[in-house]
């Protein structure tokens, strides 16, 4: 497996890491045994970086890491932890809490729940808008001082947030959406993370699916976040984007790989082409799908390739926006560049 190091600070992780929230939540029910035989497959593969959230199943995906990684040297892996997100009961989204106070209480529970005494990249899901990002980073730095954290992460943030909180704190990683269908950071954030230094993990490779090759009208309406939270999975949308899934089949078909392969390198190609260290964090629930994925590393496109897929699929070429009005409206990085 080739490795990268993430930012300037950061630790060495594989080329590719794995997404573990589809194993717990938001997108329909997932088998736990065939999930703890893909985080054992992604960790013999040599796959390293694990990236969770607190919130993901409300510390059901912690804990389903935690079993996973029992018994294994803790070095095998690295985790990324998200936190400050706050669920109801039922699951629904209720806002952030990066308070400087509320951070060391989260982390508490996450290290309990993972069964480990250090965490490798804490980051706040989200820039709570009550508290100066200085102050949420301030308060990681204080627990990294007492060795509880190892390095500090953002995630969905701007530009000028970064150098903000870079400035308190060198920071390893943005974690921020970035696929052939969602090129936003393109002219904001990717400029200033390959100026400081500081790697992009990207979520949203496949698109939560959507650009995955896997994907058909008749999957809508199974009753998962994609549904009610993902306006490029609705109605319109989902035909207008399934179509330029089939512009990328084509070319995926004459270079002989998947759709899904092909969403993966083109990410990897741009952060190559646009000298950021750019790791694909892929959310894979299944070994096949696993499989899949871990192929996209031996495909190599060339500038023709790249050229053909912009033209199959040009830079806002989605319709709709990546996530529904509540929640675009907490995302730090579509706010300023
Ligand atoms: N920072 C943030 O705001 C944020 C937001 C969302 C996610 N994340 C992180 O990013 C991770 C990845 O999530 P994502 O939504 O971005 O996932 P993704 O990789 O874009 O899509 C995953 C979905 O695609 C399906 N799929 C089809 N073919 C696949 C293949 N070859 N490999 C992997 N999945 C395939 C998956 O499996 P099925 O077909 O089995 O459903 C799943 O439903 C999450 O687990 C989470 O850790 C971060």
């Amino acid at each position: 497996m080739r490795t990268t190091q993430l930012g300037n600070t950061g630790p060495l992780v594989a080329e590719l890491g794995l997404g573990c929230m589809g194993m717990s939540d938001l997108y329909g029910p997932a088998d736990r045994g065939e999930s703890i035989a893909t985080l054992h497959a992604a960790l013999e593969a040599g796959i390293n970086l694990l990236d969770t959230g607190d919130f993901y199943g409300m510390g059901h995906n912690e804990m389903l890491i935690g079993e996973a990684l029992a018994g294994r040297a803790r070095e095998q892996a690295v985790i990324s932890v998200k936190f400050g997100a706050l669920r109801a009961p039922n699951g629904s989204f209720l806002g952030y809490d990066a308070r400087p106070g509320a951070v060391g209480n989260f982390l508490a529970y996450s290290l309990k729940r993972l069964g480990t005494d250090y965490i490798d990249i804490y980051r706040p899901a989200r820039v709570d808008p009550a508290v100066p990002i200085e102050d949420t980073i301030g308060a990681i730095a204080e627990l990294i001082q007492a060795g509880h954290v190892k390095q500090v992460g953002l995630s969905e943030v701007s530009g000028e947030t970064l150098r903000r909180a870079h400035a308190v704190h060198p920071i390893t990683d943005v974690q921020i959406e970035y696929s052939m269908i969602s090129r936003g950071i393109e002219n904001g954030l990717l400029p200033v993370a390959r100026e400081l230094g500081v790697a992009v993990t990207a979520y949203g490779v496949l698109s939560r699916g959507l650009i995955s090759g896997h994907w058909s009208a008749a999957r809508a309406g199974e009753g998962d976040f994609r549904d009610n939270n993902s306006p490029r999975f609705q109605g319109d949308n989902l035909a207008a984007n399934l179509a330029l899934v089939e512009r990328v089949r084509q070319i995926a078909n004459d270079l002989g790989v998947s759709v899904a392969q092909v969403a993966i390198a083109w990410v990897m190609a741009q952060g190559r082409a646009r000298g950021v260290t750019i790791v694909p964090v892929i959310g894979a629930r299944r070994r096949d799908r696993l499989q899949e994925s871990l192929g996209a590393l031996d495909v190599l496109l060339s500038e023709a390739d790249l050229q053909r897929l912009e033209a199959a699929v040009p830079k806002d070429a989605a319709a709709g926006t990546r996530y529904n009005a509540y929640q675009m409206g907490h995302l730090d990085s579509e706010k300023a560049a």
